[in-house]
């Protein structure tokens, strides 16, 4: 049994709009929906578990009626921070031996593609992050803004979600973690990582096109990325297709 877990205990103070930004409307319908629908429709799945901010239930629950997501079994109240909010997840699946996929509500974007390597993946290994390359060198600085350190830009990644593991392996990384007074991670490979030292996490591709929505321009950038999809416009990101400059214009041509 494969179950995917949507975090969104969240409230978004980043992007500041006074309501959880999950519940925001991009492309005609919330957020939450968009990530419910690539869980709804992945065959990998079998059962979808919410966890919504405080005093949003009603809400996600109203938008799981409503589409119809069969898969759905539980929306529930998430923590007071990310991986409290994992934690309660891990209460919520029980005890049975399966995997979980961990992905944040606010990331709708998801391909199915993702989904599956995800959980293809965990054949292999019982934990698994997707994470992109960096196009930006990262930068590393200390309490006066000043860089401590450059690491090589080529072994850094930028992690998404999903994040995938066999639920023995994720429930005793966290199961360890309890014990730790100075616990501090803002993702669940980071606990598996910490807490399960040796535990090879498989990285796979995830996509440009799986952004978090965490800042204005992100709303603007989701947008135009559903428009496209809706339109099926072919992506830059297909290998098949390059583009060139010429007078100012792009032309962009897709072989094939
Ligand atoms: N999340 C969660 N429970 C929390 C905090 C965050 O389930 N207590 C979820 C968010 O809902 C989101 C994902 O984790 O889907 C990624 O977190 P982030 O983008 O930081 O969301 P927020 O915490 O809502 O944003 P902000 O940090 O701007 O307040």
């Amino acid at each position: 049994r494969t179950v995917a877990v949507v975090l969104a205990g969240g409230t978004g103070t980043r992007l500041g709009l006074g309501i959880p930004k999950q519940l925001l409307k991009i492309a005609g319908k919330p957020i939450i929906e968009h990530t419910l629908a690539v869980f709804e429709g992945a065959p990998e799945i079998d059962e979808i578990i919410v966890l919504m901010a405080t005093g949003h239930l009603n809400e996600a629950q109203q938008i799981v009626s409503k589409a119809g997501f069969r898969k759905v079994t539980k929306v529930i109240e998430g923590g007071d921070t990310r991986n409290a909010t994992t934690r309660v997840a891990l209460d919520a699946v029980g005890d049975e031996d399966c995997n979980i996929l961990f992905h944040d509500a606010v990331r709708p974007l998801l391909s199915g593609r993702i989904v599956r390597e995800c959980v293809n993946a965990l054949w292999t290994y019982s934990a698994v992050d997707v994470a992109i390359a960096s196009a930006d060198t990262i930068i590393q600085v200390d309490e006066n803004e000043c860089i401590t350190d450059i690491p090589v830009r080529a072994t850094l990644r930028r992690g998404q979600t999903p994040q995938a593991f066999r639920s023995g392996t994720i429930r005793e990384a966290y199961r360890r973690a309890e014990g730790d007074p100075n616990f501090a991670a803002t993702d669940d490979c980071g606990v598996v990582l910490r807490y399960l030292p040796g535990t090879p996490i498989k990285v796979i591709d995830g996509s440009d096109e799986n952004i978090k929505v965490t800042h204005p321009v992100d709303v603007h950038l989701a947008d135009k990325l559903f428009q496209l999809a809706a339109a099926q416009v072919p992506r830059l990101t297909d290998h098949r297709a390059y583009s060139e400059e010429v007078t100012g214009r792009t032309i962009v041509v897709f072989g094939g």
